[in-house]
Order: C-alpha cells, then structure tokens, then sequence
C-alpha cells in the first residue's frame, strides 16, 4: 500500500473531508467510504468513486443524535430513547423522516427519509466530533461487492478513488449495521447485521422485518444481487454438484467443519467451535481470500438461522443470486 494514503493521521483526514475530498473511515461494521454530507459536489464523487447508482441512499454517520437534530423528524415515543440509549454508538442504522431542510435528495435517492448511524470506533468518533458536518459513508466497495474489512481491502479496490484510508486495524463485527426504518409504522428491519432481531424487539415488540426477496431498486437496501464475489457461490454439498469439476477447482466456505471430499486449501471454516459472531466476523474476509485462489466455485451452506447467522444467511443468499 501507497504510506502516504494509509495512515491514523485525524488532522489530514479531517482536512481532506473539509475539502471535499474522500476518506475511507473505519466502523466496528466495515469500512465506510465519507465525505461531507453537506457537499453535493463531494457526495457525488463518492456515488462516483463507487459505481453505485444514484438510486441506492446514502447512510449519514455522525457523533451524536444532537448533532443532526435539525435536520430530522425525531419520533416522540420514549421506546425510541431506550434504543438509542441501548444501541447507539453501535450497528444499527436508523431511518427517520427528513425534515423540510433535511439532507439533500442526493443522499436520499429522492426519498422523503435518511438513514443515520452513530458508528462504533473511537477513531472514527473522535473524527466525527472534531468536524463541524457529518459524513455519509456508503461501505467502501465498488458496487454490489463484499464490503471492505481491512484498510488492504479498501486500498485493493478503491485505491484510486479515495484520497486518504483512516487506518483503524480490522473491524470487529465484520457485517454492515442493521437498518431499522422508524418512519413506517410498525417499526421495519430493511437490512438485517450487527445487532440482532431479538434484541431490537425486547425494545420494539411490535416490529416487523422486511422481506429479502425483492430486488425492487425502489427499496433501497434491498438489492437481491449484493455482497457478491466475481467467482461464483453456492448453497450445495460436494456431491450434490451436477457439473462435472475437479475437487482442485472448487472452494468451500463453512460455518464449522471442512468438508473431506475438498482440497484442504481451498476451504474456509468460519468458526470452529460455530460461534457466530466469530463467523460474522471471519465472513467478509474469507469471502475475498477465496475470490483471489481462481477457484471455479464456492460452495457454502446455510448457517444456524438466529442472532447473527440470520445476517449471515442472508449475505450469502444474495452473494448467491445470480
Ligand atoms: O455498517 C454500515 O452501515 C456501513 C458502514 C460504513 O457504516 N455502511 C453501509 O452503507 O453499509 P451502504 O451504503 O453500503 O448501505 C446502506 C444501505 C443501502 O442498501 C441503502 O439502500 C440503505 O442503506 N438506505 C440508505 N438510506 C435509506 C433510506 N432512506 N431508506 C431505505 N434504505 C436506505
Ligand atoms: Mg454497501
């Protein structure tokens, strides 16, 4: 990697953001790619930077709830301070009605909503606290490829783009945030990551979780085709493969044991003792050393389907769909 983009230096990072520039941040999810979220020009160039459609919203990132109270409709039930209270800084993404100055349609995609997050790093949170305007930062990947875990994975991809990458080591809980839609009544989970559906509806009893099915561009956060690897992924057991293969071209990714029909070095087992957070977190970063062994295929497999395993299947059902 390039030293001069690649560092823990606040002061050049919060400069570069001052001037519109791009500073790959790092979260306790992934990496974020920022900008100033009051800059349409730089904003922009992040959609640019990316690929990404302009119909695809932004995440606004900031220190505080305070700090963006100006811009957003806050609901007045007291459930919502508790969630706050308990979840914030953390991996949940809430979205609220804009207000009638709120954030530009630009990160919006048009929608009358925003999405904002208070994300868990202290590099990062000491970042958002010196600057006077908070960021957007969509995950710092081209497009519908799996999200960075590691300042190498940003610089692999996007090293070109960005002008400087906030060095905070490898993220902890290696899936995006939950995205949790407080404009709609009842409360709706649009993205299932780091904090669970059990432990949102101790706080929410009532909410509902949005159907992964839909690949409608017109609800965001829902692509069916994401996260995936340019080789592709399968939910299938060895010999449950009709093509033809040799065993040399084909890799596994699983949750806790390999598969004896596989070479040894092509598998990846997530967790040995099937602990899921450790496989969340191994998930991301195994997916790309596996895209990098020229394998043919990959095959996996359905992860337990509770606490973080629900997150994880759903990645790898989109990492699937072809
Ligand atoms: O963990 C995370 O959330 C990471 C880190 C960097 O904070 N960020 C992230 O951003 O995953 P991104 O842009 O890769 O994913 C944001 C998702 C998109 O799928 C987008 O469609 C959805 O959030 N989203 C944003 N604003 C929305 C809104 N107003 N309504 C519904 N979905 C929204
Ligand atoms: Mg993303």
């Amino acid at each position: 990697m390039d030293q001069l983009k690649v560092g823990k230096d606040l002061q050049k990072a919060e400069d570069i953001l001052k001037r519109g520039g791009l500073v790959a941040i790092p979260t306790e999810t992934v990496y974020g790619l920022a900008a100033n979220a009051l800059d349409i020009d730089a904003i922009k160039r992040v959609f640019k930077a990316k690929k990404r459609p302009s119909y695809d919203p932004l995440i606004v990132h900031t220190d505080a709830l305070i700090s963006v109270e100006r811009y957003i409709e806050i609901p007045e039930e007291n459930i919502f301070e508790k969630l706050f209270e308990q979840f914030w800084p953390g991996p949940l993404s809430v979205i609220f009605r804009k207000k009638e100055n709120g954030f530009s349609d630009t990160i919006t995609a048009g929608h009358p909503t925003v999405a904002v997050r208070v994300p868990n790093h202290p590099l990062t949170l000491q970042l958002l606290n010196n600057l006077s305007f908070p960021l957007v930062a969509p995950s710092a990947n081209p497009f519908g490829y799996v999200s960075p875990v590691t300042p190498e994975h940003v610089y692999d991809q996007l090293g070109n783009e960005v002008d400087y990458i906030l060095d905070g080591g490898r993220t902890e809980i290696g899936l995006e945030s939950t995205i949790l839609d407080l404009a709609t009544e009842p409360p709706l989970i649009r993205r299932k990551g780091g904090v669970t559906i059990e432990k949102l509806l101790d706080v929410i009893p009532n909410l509902q979780v949005a159907d992964t099915s839909s690949s409608n561009p017109s609800a965001p956060g829902m692509l069916l085709k994401h996260y995936s690897t340019s080789t592709p992924i399968l939910i299938a057991e060895p010999e449950d493969l009709d093509e033809k293969l040799e065993a040399k071209n084909i890799g596994g990714l699983f949750f806790s044991r390999k598969r004896k029909e596989l070479p040894n070095e092509n598998q990846i087992v997530l967790s040995p003792k099937g602990d899921l957070e450790e496989a969340a977190h191994q998930l991301f970063f195994a997916m790309r050393t596996l895209d990098k062994m020229n394998l043919k295929i990959i095959l996996t497999e359905n992860f337990p389907n509770h606490g973080l395993g629900v997150a994880i299947n759903d990645k790898i059902k989109r990492a699937c769909s072809k």
